[in-house]
């Protein structure tokens, strides 16, 4: 991690810890690969914790193409409060911080210097408070947003999120060689859209000394349950997701 951190001089990097301080688990999710679940698995893993009666955050930060409030189904009217910083509202009982809240679905074209800014920025104001759980959903890939998030956040440890697909492994691999390189402990790995553990994956795990955490299946209703938290939460994912939980607190 210490390989990752800029020694310049910004106060925010203070205030970001500050704002984090009291926040015991930090969970970026992660995945080099595009479109292998990791929006739908972040909003699970925290709507399970927060089932689980343990305070939880979600902050979208795929700054240009933020989707959490679409699954959330966010009331476009509720807006984050403001007192020296942002506090964000709680729904389901989870508090969702998301830039959606400020572009209302406008697109917003970001250069990779302005996507820092911005993933800086949000992270200097979001006023989480005591949290259990924060999980931090990140766009595809290992870049800008990955890169402010591990230099600036000591305490992040990603969950890393693959498929069986050959072309995901492949990736992953690459993922996880650079988050070795620079000595960042991760909490495991999810093989999503799998109805059962498959060996590449595993091998995969045990090369890199990291824990399995579990398989989710390939499961329509859980794209059909996008928006609907009653219906995500009847999902064999969202069960699966639960059980990965508790595995994670255990
Ligand atoms: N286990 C699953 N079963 C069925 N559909 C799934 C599953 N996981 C994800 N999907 C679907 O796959 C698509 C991509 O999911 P999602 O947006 O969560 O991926 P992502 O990794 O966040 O994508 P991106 O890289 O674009 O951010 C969505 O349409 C989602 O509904
Ligand atoms: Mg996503």
């Amino acid at each position: 991690m210490s390989g990752l951190r800029r020694h310049d001089e910004d106060p925010r990097k203070l205030l970001i810890e500050r704002r984090l301080a009291n926040v015991n688990n930090v969970i970026p999710v992660m995945s080099p690969k595009g479109g292998v679940g990791k929006t739908l698995i972040s909003t699970l893993m925290a709507l399970a914790i927060a089932e689980n009666n343990s305070s939880v955050g979600i902050l979208d930060l795929d700054v240009t193409n933020p989707s959490i409030h679409v699954i959330l189904n966010l009331d476009p009217g509720v807006k984050p409060s403001e007192d020296k910083g942002v506090i964000p509202p709680k729904v389901h009982g989870i508090k969702a911080m998301s830039i959606a809240y400020y572009t209302e679905g406008k697109p917003l074209p970001l250069r990779g210097s302005e996507i820092t800014k911005v993933v800086r920025e949000i992270l200097a104001i979001t006023i989480w408070g005591s949290l259990d759980y924060l999980i931090i959903d990140t766009p595809p890939g290992m870049s800008d947003v990955h890169l402010e998030i591990l230099s600036n956040v000591g305490k992040a440890r990603p969950l890393v999120v693959t498929t069986p697909h050959i072309l995901s492994v492949y990736s992953v691999r690459s993922l996880l060689t650079i988050l070795k390189e620079v000595g960042t402990p991760i909490v495991g790995l999810v093989e999503n859209m799998s109805e059962n553990p498959t060996d590449v994956v595993i091998d995969l795990c045990r090369e890199f000394k990291i824990r399995y955490l579990g398989n989710v299946p390939l499961e329509s209703l859980l794209a059909l349950s996008v928006g609907n938290m009653t219906l995500m939460k009847k999902t064999r994912a969202y069960s699966r997701v639960a059980e990965i939980i508790k595995r994670l607190s255990s």
